[in-house]
């Protein structure tokens, strides 16, 4: 039985209205991979996570969990464990009742189960709130008991819809460390929903794209970002996104094509082809993001160092990098 916790989606629709949430998917999870799941709001992502979980009924398509199909067996006896978007907590109970609450259902006897739920919040912090009420506790730490709680459950699969997004940085930071070595110790399939770009990058085995009900590009986080398969990856992976500048203009290129360079790999050098005006700089500490306009009027971002001593209306001379170039066609924006 090598197949606990695999997830094989096949041709998975799901329309409300007239919105297509999810427009014939197909995606295969493998066991024990941690997978991230990107998009824009509204792609999907949601909806993809409630169907694996059984809150929700495709319209067409399978989902087959430990290589079975799970269409007609209903949430609680599908060995998945969901964590919301908005982490639903039972107001009533405490911390610690809240972590309780599904052992008990599955009767697992008192001592056991508290055992466990104590082991559970000393993983992710929570020993010390464990007699207070959720509205007691700060967003994050609401969210860390919804994940302890989802700990608890055991299930061959971990859905996480956003876990962290509540999270201040550095909280999100730590939190993303703790969630890589859980999923380490624990070896289960997880699928995990982010907006964050760091989240997208550092986390998942591999990392899908999704753009409104479809899956644009699946692979390893670096391959997917060094080699994105259209215009829609490239601008939404990376930040800032990708240029893209149909025709090529001054990167070179041809009419039919869009020429794409990241703002990492256009280089400030006196000697650079591209000579620009600068139209802002975004000192983050740590670099410095450019807003510049070339002679041709075409709006080029770059990653520049964090004291580069460029400031607005200065002008400056770009080099890009002509190894990492990305040439689309223009027409349907598939990578070239
Ligand atoms: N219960 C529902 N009734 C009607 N439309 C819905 C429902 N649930 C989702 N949708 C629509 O389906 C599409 C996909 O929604 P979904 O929640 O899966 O997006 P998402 O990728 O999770 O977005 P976000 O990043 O904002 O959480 C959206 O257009 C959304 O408005
Ligand atoms: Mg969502």
């Amino acid at each position: 039985m090598g197949e606990r916790g695999t997830i094989r989606i096949e041709s998975l629709t799901r329309t409300y209205g007239r919105v297509v949430a999810l427009d014939g998917v197909d995606l295969e999870v493998r066991a024990g991979e941690l997978m991230t799941l990107v998009g824009p709001s509204g792609s999907g992502k949601s909806t993809m996570l409630r169907l694996i979980a059984g809150l929700d009924r495709p319209e067409s398509g399978r989902i087959l969990v430990d290589g079975q199909d799970v269409s007609r067996v209903p949430p609680h006896r599908r060995s998945v464990a969901m964590v919301f978007q908005d982490y639903a907590l039972y107001p009533h109970l405490t911390v610690l009742g809240n972590l309780l609450f599904g052992l008990r259902v599955r009767r697992v006897r008192r001592d056991e189960a508290e055992r466990r739920a104590r082991s559970a919040a000393e993983r992710l912090g929570l020993a010390d709130l464990l007699d207070r009420y959720p509205d007691q506790v700060s967003g994050g730490q609401r969210q860390r008991v919804a994940l302890a709680r989802a700990l608890l459950r055991e299930p061959a699969v971990y859905l996480l819809d956003e876990p962290l997004a509540s999270l201040d940085a550095p909280l999100r930071f730590a939190t993303r460390a703790d969630l890589l070595t859980l999923h380490r110790d624990l070896g289960s399939t997880t699928v995990h929903v982010t907006h964050d770009q760091a989240e997208a990058m550092t986390l998942g085995d591999r990392v899908a794209v999704l753009d409104r009900g479809r899956i644009r590009q699946l692979g390893p986080p670096q391959q997917v970002y060094d080699e994105p398969a259209d215009t829609f990856v490239a601008g939404f992976l990376g930040s800032p996104p990708m240029n893209l500048v149909p025709g090529g203009g001054l990167l070179g290129g041809s009419p039919g094509l869009i020429v794409g360079v990241r703002p990492e790999d256009l280089i400030l050098d006196a000697d650079g082809a591209i000579e620009v005006s600068v139209d802002a700089v975004e000192a983050l500490g740590s670099e410095s993001i450019l807003l510049t306009r070339a002679t041709d009027g075409t709006r080029l971002t770059v990653r520049a160092a964090a004291r580069c001593g460029v400031r607005p209306g200065d002008a400056a001379r770009l080099r890009p990098d002509p190894a990492r170039l990305h040439h689309f066609d223009a027409e349907t924006g598939r990578r070239r």
